[in-house]
């Protein structure tokens, strides 16, 4: 696979891939590439002709005392993936291309941000949303993939697109996760085996609440209890930030459970956050 690090380069082969009538598919990530991260790029390769994957530990979405130093970096061991999974470049850019000193223009999507993790993350989804604005005018793809994990980030980043008018498609792809339910994340890493397996429970409360919501159950403090008691009671070492239903655009709690709409829970253990969340159907 290739390697781009300066922007020329990478301009250039996009470029190229431009004048060959392809269409470009993006798919950003921090590396620490994961069968997640690959799913994401398997979808870019059947909508397009060309797809860029880029690798770029974002330092403006870490909060000071976040884990920004020790996110895992393999770039190595990254690119073999690519090139096993059939990318066809990817953009590697240095912290020092991506925010030169000085740099001091940010996007910021409103009440979206706020919310959720935002509400204890203030700065993050400014640091998201600013670098994938960056990635967007860079490559230019025609199509950006991202992981229902993140489904605040992935709801965020299409209000920005929608907002600033950018001509780029923002998709979402279904969670990958291990055998045993844990959706798959960089940062699983730092769970010891034994917060590992009690992180399980994420999953099992989440399905346990959707298999009651098809079964007819509509109300959503009944939902979220479920998933609560779920991981009090297998998962005692996590605090849950919370549990909510929401509504899958504005991500503001619903009243009644319908279809479509989203059940997202975030614990922590220390610095370790988890995410998960199910779309009702
Ligand atoms: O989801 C991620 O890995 C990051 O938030 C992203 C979208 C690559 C922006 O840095």
């Amino acid at each position: 696979v290739l390697a781009l690090e300066n922007i020329e380069e990478m301009r250039e082969v996009v470029g190229l891939w431009r004048r060959e009538g392809a269409r470009v598919g993006l798919v950003p990530t921090m590396g620490a590439l994961h069968d997640g991260h690959l799913s994401l790029v398997e979808a870019a390769l059947r909508e397009n002709e060309r797809v860029m994957v880029s690798i770029f530990v974002n330092p403006t979405q870490f909060a000071p005392g976040e884990d920004y130093a020790r996110y895992p970096r393999d770039t190595a061991a990254d690119l073999e993936k690519l090139e096993a999974a059939g990318c066809h470049a990817a953009f590697v850019p240095t912290a020092e291309t991506m925010f030169p000193d000085g740099f001091d223009t940010h996007v910021e999507v409103g009440a979206l941000s706020r919310v959720l993790i935002g509400a204890h993350r203030p700065t993050h989804f400014r640091g998201v949303a600013t670098v994938c604005a960056k990635l967007f005018h860079l490559v230019q793809p025609d199509t950006a993939y991202f992981g229902q994990k993140d489904y605040q980030q992935v709801v965020i980043l299409k209000k920005m697109v929608a907002d600033l008018n950018f001509p780029v498609g923002v998709r979402m792809a279904p969670i990958a996760r291990s055998a045993d339910g844990l959706a798959l994340s960089s940062r699983n890493r730092y769970l010891s085996p034994a917060q590992r397996a009690e992180a399980t429970a994420l999953y099992r409360g989440l399905n346990t609440a959707l298999a009651q919501f098809r079964a007819g159950e509509r109300d959503p403090v009944r939902l979220t209890a479920t998933v609560a008691s779920e991981i009090a009671a297998q998962a005692p070492g996590f605090e849950i930030a919370y549990v909510v239903l929401a509504d899958p655009h504005t991500l503001a709690p619903v009243e009644v459970a319908a279809p479509g709409q989203v059940l997202l829970v975030e614990v922590y253990l220390d610095a370790v956050r988890l995410y998960d969340n199910v779309i009702l159907s």
